[in-house]
């Protein structure tokens, strides 16, 4: 069991109140992606689960038991972070078994713990290798290793992906999903990547300026965003969102659609514009449409679209599939 509950946990720096309010319950064995803009407070949290940083106030429960005042150590956690520094003199071997040595672990127990560590990541054959012989994707999986081995019961990443070339991300998304299922183990990770917070998570927390703005299943933030400010930062080209006439037609202060939900013809439509530019990603295209009342909108087609550049079409959109916000960015239930 490592169940964690964040009860009223504020942080600041200063006069910089970095996390005015935080409360939070993260089931145990759950896999759970912190998001938001850069500066919200992704680290800090992270770094106030692990005990790198003191609480100002609030409590932390990990399997009920109060650890806002432990150390480090007497959490039974451990972090990854984006920037892993490995030692570079010591093999594989050395490296993931370093923290059990130091805490006088006998030998023979190491070299198990270590040889499980290194099956699970698929490192055995190359535990005699030095840092500098590795890929950064291998390297990276050293870094995780040298977590497992300390059988933490929570497991923190701190955008452990970011240094990776799109294909090593791709892998190694899918081993960490992998790992995920066969430890059974809490995890809490934090990317700024769409497509890892969306496919990995059980749970994704936003966050907005040290505040949490909503917690839900992936499909559920994108399907049913309860806030403004959710609704533009889950989904990747973000929904477009519209105000004025549009939105007041439908008794909202600001209507969202996403890309996918706009329809796109040359014959007939609800609003007319003109491709300004296209991105054809083979799978998909985006078409860039300037309408004059509503400014850029951006529409998702499937496949390669015949469209370019300057020509005229009419766009279209189900108000079913609608977003509607109030003034103050809360959605509208409909
Ligand atoms: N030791 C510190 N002293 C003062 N301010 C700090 C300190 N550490 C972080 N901050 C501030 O706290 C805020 C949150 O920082 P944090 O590193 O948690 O953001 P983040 O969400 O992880 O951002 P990023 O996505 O860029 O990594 C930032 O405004 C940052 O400048
Ligand atoms: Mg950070």
């Amino acid at each position: 069991m490592a169940a964690l509950e964040y009860r009223n946990i504020r942080k600041t720096f200063g006069a910089i109140d970095v996390i005015p309010d935080v409360s939070l319950h993260i089931p145990d064995g759950s896999f759970t992606v912190f998001v938001g803009p850069s500066g919200c407070g992704k680290s800090t949290l992270l770094r106030l689960t692990a005990g790198l940083e003191e609480t100002t106030d609030g409590h932390l429960f990990i399997d009920g038991r109060d650890v806002t005042d432990d150390r480090p150590t007497e959490r039974g956690i451990a972090m990854v972070f984006q920037s892993y520094a490995l030692y570079p003199h010591m093999d594989v071997e050395g490296n993931i078994g370093f923290a059990l040595k130091m805490a006088k672990v006998p030998n023979s127990e190491i070299k198990r713990k270590v040889a499980a560590a290194a099956d699970v990541l698929q490192l055995t054959p190359l535990l005699k290798r030095k840092p500098a012989e590795l890929s950064g994707g291998q390297r990276q999986r050293v870094a995780i290793g040298r977590a497992i081995v300390r059988e933490p019961k929570v497991f923190l990443f701190d955008e452990p992906l970011s240094n990776l070339d799109a294909a090593l991300r791709t892998q190694m998304r899918v081993e960490l999903a992998q790992l995920h299922q066969r430890l059974g183990a809490t995890m809490i990770y934090v990317t700024h990547d769409q497509v890892e917070a969306m496919t990995l998570a059980d749970q994704i927390v936003v966050l907005n300026k040290g505040r949490i703005e909503q917690v839900g299943a992936p499909i559920d933030l994108y399907n049913r965003p309860q806030t403004l400010f959710v609704a533009g930062f889950i989904g990747s080209p973000k929904m477009n969102l519209f105000t004025g006439e549009v939105a007041e037609a439908a008794g909202a202060h600001t209507l969202g659609v996403r890309p996918e939900h706009i329809t796109v013809s040359r014959e007939s439509g609800a609003l007319q514009g003109q491709v300004q530019f296209t991105e054809r990603l083979g799978s998909d295209t985006f078409l860039h449409v300037l309408v004059e009342c509503l400014g850029t909108v951006i529409a998702r087609t499937i496949g390669d679209a015949s469209l370019s550049a300057g020509e005229r079409v009419w766009l279209s959109y189900e108000p079913a599939l609608t977003h509607l916000f109030d003034g103050s960015g809360n959605r509208i239930s409909v």
